[in-house]
């Protein structure tokens, strides 16, 4: 059983909620999937995905209060979030505030993003729930990083385990079908995170129908 986080960013296609939440929804799979939508569309998804497992994007450090602008992780959990990628490629935040969100944050899973093997390392000594490496230049560009450089894979999967072994370890950054998605787990992932190849699928349900049978 691995992890799916699939990430809808804001692409225009992850506006269409109904259908991704039931492409998600009406899966039979062992595997544990899980859904990152954006921060207009959150309680849209969080009303109707009851039965979805969601994350946020992002989150900020502090809980409800006079912080303007911020996204209060409680906020998002009261929302009926699970938890929340964070310092993502495209939202990258200083280090010190990724250790303070995880510690304020307890009951919130945080899936912290890295773009190197020593990122990942500082990141995973911090215990969030889990630790995702992306090579940057790999992501959206429909060629998996599995595939480009399993090294970066298997060696930040061994970094990560041994900075926190309790830390999940997950890949991203152009995986795109389920050879690619197997490859990773071969390599000692746990899951990957992957945003492009489900929400501009022209059929995402039955793309990640496929995809799951890895
Ligand atoms: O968060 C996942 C993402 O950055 C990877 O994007 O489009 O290469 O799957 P993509």
């Amino acid at each position: 059983m691995a992890i799916v986080a699939l990430n809808l960013k804001t692409y225009e296609e992850s506006f269409q909620k109904t259908k991704l939440l039931e492409a998600v929804a009406e899966q039979e799979t062992e595997h544990e999937l899980i859904v990152c939508p954006s921060l207009p569309d959150s309680p849209a998804f969080a009303a109707e995905g009851k039965e979805v497992r969601l994350f946020a994007q992002h989150v900020d450090p502090n809980g409800f209060g006079a912080f303007t602008g911020s996204v209060p992780w409680s906020a998002m959990k009261r929302l009926g979030f699970e938890g929340s990628l964070l310092n993502h490629s495209e939202k990258k935040i200083p280090h010190n505030r990724i250790r303070e969100t995880i510690e304020n944050a307890k009951e919130f899973k945080i899936i912290a993003c890295a773009d190197t093997i020593e990122e990942a390392k500082i990141l995973a000594s911090f215990a969030p729930w889990a630790v995702a490496i992306e090579p940057p230049e790999l992501i959206g560009s429909g060629v998996s990083v599995s595939k480009a450089k399993p090294e970066i894979v298997k060696e930040g999967v061994k970094a990560i385990k041994k900075a926190n072994r309790n830390v999940k370890a997950l890949v991203g950054a152009g995986v795109s079908t389920r050879e690619d998605f197997r490859k990773s787990l071969e390599l000692g992932a746990e899951g990957v995170l992957l945003a492009s190849a489900f929400v501009k699928a022209k059929d995402p349900k039955k793309w990640l129908e496929e995809f799951l049978e890895a």
